[in-house]
């Protein structure tokens, strides 16, 4: 195939939206900053005795928070809005009820433990080391999170006749071509005032190897994009290889624009994990750590400066609904800026511009019971993810319980902002039809394996309004105390989005208080 120029860029220029994928990709923390840096605490023993911190939120900043600052002897109260601790870490299982704004939903999924769905964090990279650090100390049990696999699918409605086609082909035949435009380039001499002639040499080796090219250096297809029909590999016989797809249509896809090199993203690359029976884990192992200092069901009213340190204005439910007062020398704000930002308070103006400055990502997750693991039992597709340019954006596979009866699909991760507010609009019962429509399109016959199902759309979720913040830009302004308030949550970290950001940011206004305790 040859490809001109000025058709590679005119096809470049034809696949709409490459800006606006970016703000989505920036939503993942795909584009830049927001790398983990193992952070561990010790305060000193008894450092805290007789101070006193009250701590908004009990979500992973807070517990960790809260953990922390009792180890060293400070008086903890933690006020959370809802009846549970995790905030966003959430697996959810059946006979569970989800609460949204407008609807309720009572999850039907069976009771074995593999029958689960991290409607919230679902994946930690290996160099999130803080969270992992917490695991490894509280003994949660981790397995691996299948990020990427070879098996899944990608699907664009206008190429391929609509047809999904498998992430080994596309890997494999973008590979070759590649290797084989660069490889024409060297041979013409196009790039002799880069490389010496040895250079050449070894290079034209390399592609050779790099794309699997045959001996004219031209890509005619490979085994490792697999072999015709559903049998994937060659079996008994030697088998007839997959055809190419076509490089025009490739290039006219919008795999290449980010899910084609997902992987190679800091915060999404291999090893990825997760705990053994739902995220929830590490909210657990915090609860039996810290949970006698929640106060559950308590809605802040007003954050308040007082002469000596803070006043937190809480509505309780063991008060009728009145409020009561909750007075501390330090607060740790870990409450969503969305949800903050109505909250009446004393803040410095600087912190304000921060807080109002934070626009939050509608995600939504889907998750289906299924009758039977088609994805293993059809496609051999065991864990991953395949993509999509639909609304539902992505269908992940679980990456445990494996060749069991059935199990548990996350039928659409939606972050990209259109869709997800176009699925968060939706009621409960529209969501899991339009994501099984949309499911069938990648998946035939889908509709019929679907047995039951449970959306989460973030920004409905009271006392959250939101995913997470879009932006990894860091807010330094939140980094810092504004008087005896430090401010905590993924929010206030280069990783939103991400638990480590949590813990992170936790563990910083923790240090903060630690040190002004401590010199004065
Ligand atoms: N941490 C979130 C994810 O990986 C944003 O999808």
């Amino acid at each position: 195939m040859n490809i001109t120029k000025r058709r590679f860029l005119q096809t470049v220029g034809s696949i709409g939206g490459v800006g606006a994928v970016y703000r989505s990709m920036q939503a993942l923390g795909m584009t830049g900053i927001g790398t983990a840096s193992a952070s561990q605490l010790s305060l000193p023993s008894g450092s805290g005795n007789g101070r006193s911190v009250v701590i908004l939120g009990a979500g992973i900043s807070g517990l960790v928070a809260a953990y922390e600052l009792s180890k060293a002897g400070y008086d903890c109260t933690i006020l959370e809005a809802t009846e549970r601790a995790g905030g966003r870490n959430l697996t959810v299982r059946g006979g569970d009820l989800l609460e949204e704004s407008d609807s309720r939903q009572n999850v039907q999924f069976g009771s074995r433990p593999d029958l689960y769905a991290n409607m919230g964090p679902a994946r930690i990279p290996y160099h999130h080391r803080t969270i992992l650090a917490y695991c490894k100390e509280f003994g949660v049990e981790l397995e691996v999170f299948t990020n990427d696999n070879r098996a899944a699918l990608f699907h664009n409605r206008e190429r391929f006749n609509g047809k999904a086609v498998a992430s080994r082909q596309v890997n494999t035949d973008m590979r070759g071509y590649i290797a084989e435009l660069l490889a024409k380039a060297i041979d013409r001499n196009a790039l002799d005032s880069e490389f010496t002639s040895e250079d050449k040499e070894r290079i034209l080796a390399m592609l050779e190897k790099y794309g699997d090219l045959d001996d004219n250096r031209q890509y005619k297809g490979s085994s490792r994009g697999g072999f015709k029909r559903q049998q994937i590999n060659a079996g008994l016989k030697s088998g007839e290889l997959n055809s190419p797809l076509a490089f025009d249509e490739l290039l006219q896809s919008d795999f290449w624009i980010y899910k084609l090199h997902f992987d190679q993203f800091l915060n999404q690359n291999p090893t990825l994990f997760q705990p053994v029976g739902g995220m929830d884990a590490i909210v657990n192992a915090f609860n039996e750590r810290v949970g006698t200092l929640i106060q559950y069901r308590s809605i802040v009213k007003e954050i308040r400066k007082s002469a000596d340190g803070v006043r937190i204005v809480v509505q309780q439910p063991v008060m009728n609904g009145q409020t009561v007062v909750v007075n501390a020398d330090f607060a740790i704000c870990t409450i969503p800026a969305p949800v903050l930002v109505d909250i009446p308070n004393d803040f410095f103006k600087d912190y304000l511009g921060a807080i109002k400055s934070l626009e939050f990502v509608p995600a939504v997750k889907i998750a289906y019971q299924t009758s039977r693991r088609f994805w293993e039992e059809d496609q051999a597709i065991y864990g991953g993810i395949s993509w999509t340019d639909q609304d539902i954006t992505q269908i992940w596979y679980p990456p445990y319980g494996y060749h069991r009866e059935n199990g548990i699909l996350m039928g659409a991760y939606i972050w990209g902002k259109e869709p997800g507010l176009r699925f968060s609009e939706m009621t409960p019962q529209e969501r899991l039809q339009a994501a099984i429509n949309q499911g069938e399109q990648i998946h035939s016959g889908y509709a019929n394996e679907i047995a039951t199902g449970v959306s989460r759309a973030w920004l409905k979720v009271p006392f959250q309004k939101g995913g997470w913040a879009y932006s990894n830009e860091i807010r330094e302004t939140l980094q810092k105390p504004d008087g005896p308030i430090y401010f905590a949550g993924d929010q206030a970290s280069a990783l939103p989005g991400w638990q480590e950001g949590a813990v992170l940011a936790a563990h910083a206004a923790v240090q903060g208080i630690s040190e002004r305790v401590m010199s004065a």
